[in-house]
């Protein structure tokens, strides 16, 4: 049984306007997704900016409301109960953001920050809660002495890894980590990725990991779902979203990946090149009339794309 399971998830935010504030239409931000992942495995959600990639995750967590769709932790329907302070799913999902300049609050020190999910959850006493934050900052990485300080005290990576000290206080079987390290310079971003790659095997956690960097991904992930329009326009397994890209924006994604051979840069280009006439011939076998992506189709037990 997957741990999640995401069935049909339509997230419509409203648009407004005129004096009266009146509800004009909607925007479709995530528009008929579903989609699971397993105990201890990280799933990848890639594309680009405004496909629906934050409204995914943090309808999951409640902080964007579900219009329809149903959402099962363990094989039990809980969407009722997303974004409710009290039920046992708060504990067991957690988010991680991109930003830690606003997702820390920079007038709480380090202790109380991290302390917090335990004070909503748990009765302990000073002592108690002092060795548990102790704990979690060992398990990240931080000396003892980080529980005093303020978060603009720290450089970029060691705040992301309070960030997760939080996330991680009330032992969640699920993050989801939204650009976790996309604010990070690329010798942090390793640096953090690694760590989450470790501290998921110790604690068999489950990731759904947002990014739009392709690279990223790969080096995370084990299965992959490409998002554009709100949908998901070709998931599976990563092998087969690298190696064997179907859709027309799968295609232009992974041929946009940067190469690192300066012997192979000619190549590249040329490729891209191809890809992006591709792309503008062959767009209206990929899209319908009304510009939407299809529903995903099996093309194996580990692809999926969508076509008409
Ligand atoms: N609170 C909101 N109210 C209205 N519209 C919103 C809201 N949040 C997001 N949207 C819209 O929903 C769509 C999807 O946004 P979302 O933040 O999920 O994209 P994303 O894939 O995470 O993009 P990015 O890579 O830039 O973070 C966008 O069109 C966005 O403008
Ligand atoms: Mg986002």
């Amino acid at each position: 049984m997957a741990l999640l399971e995401v069935k049909d998830l339509n997230v419509y935010y409203p648009i407004r306007g005129g004096i009266l504030g009146r509800t004009l239409g909607y925007v479709k931000a995530v528009d008929g997704v579903s989609f699971s992942i397993e105990k201890g495995e990280t799933m990848g959600l890639v594309g680009e900016s405004g496909s629906g990639k934050s409204t995914t995750g943090k309808a999951i967590i409640g902080l964007a409301r579900i219009t329809n769709g149903q959402i099962l932790f363990d094989g039990v329907d809980i969407t009722k109960y997303i974004g409710k302070n009290h039920s046992p799913y708060r504990k067991n999902v957690q988010i991680i953001f991109q930003d830690t300049y606003s997702s820390l609050n920079p007038k709480k020190r380090v202790l109380d920050i991290i302390a917090e999910p335990l004070r909503n959850f748990e009765k302990n006493t000073p002592v108690e809660e002092r060795k548990r934050v102790d704990e979690l900052l060992d398990i990240v990485g931080l000396s003892s002495d980080t529980a005093v300080k303020y978060p603009h005290e720290f450089s970029g990576g060691q705040r992301q890894r309070i960030g997760i000290a939080r996330a991680m206080a009330l032992k969640p079987r699920l993050i989801i980590a939204d650009e976790p390290v996309s604010a990070l310079d690329l010798s942090v971003q390793a640096q953090v990725l690694n760590f989450m790659k470790d501290i998921q095997q110790q604690f068999k956690l489950a990731y759904l990991f947002v990014s739009h960097d392709l690279g990223v991904v790969e080096h995370m992930c084990s299965n992959i779902a490409i998002m554009h329009k709100g949908r998901f326009v070709e998931a599976g397994r990563k092998e087969n979203i690298y190696q064997n890209p179907k859709h027309i924006y799968t295609k232009r994604l992974i041929a946009a990946i940067p190469n690192i051979d300066p012997y192979k840069r000619e190549e590249t280009q040329i490729f891209r090149d191809k890809v992006a006439d591709e792309y503008i011939q062959k767009y209206s076998e990929y899209y319908n009339a009304k510009d939407q992506v299809y529903d995903l189709k099996k093309i194996s037990d580990s692809h999926y794309v969508a076509l008409p």
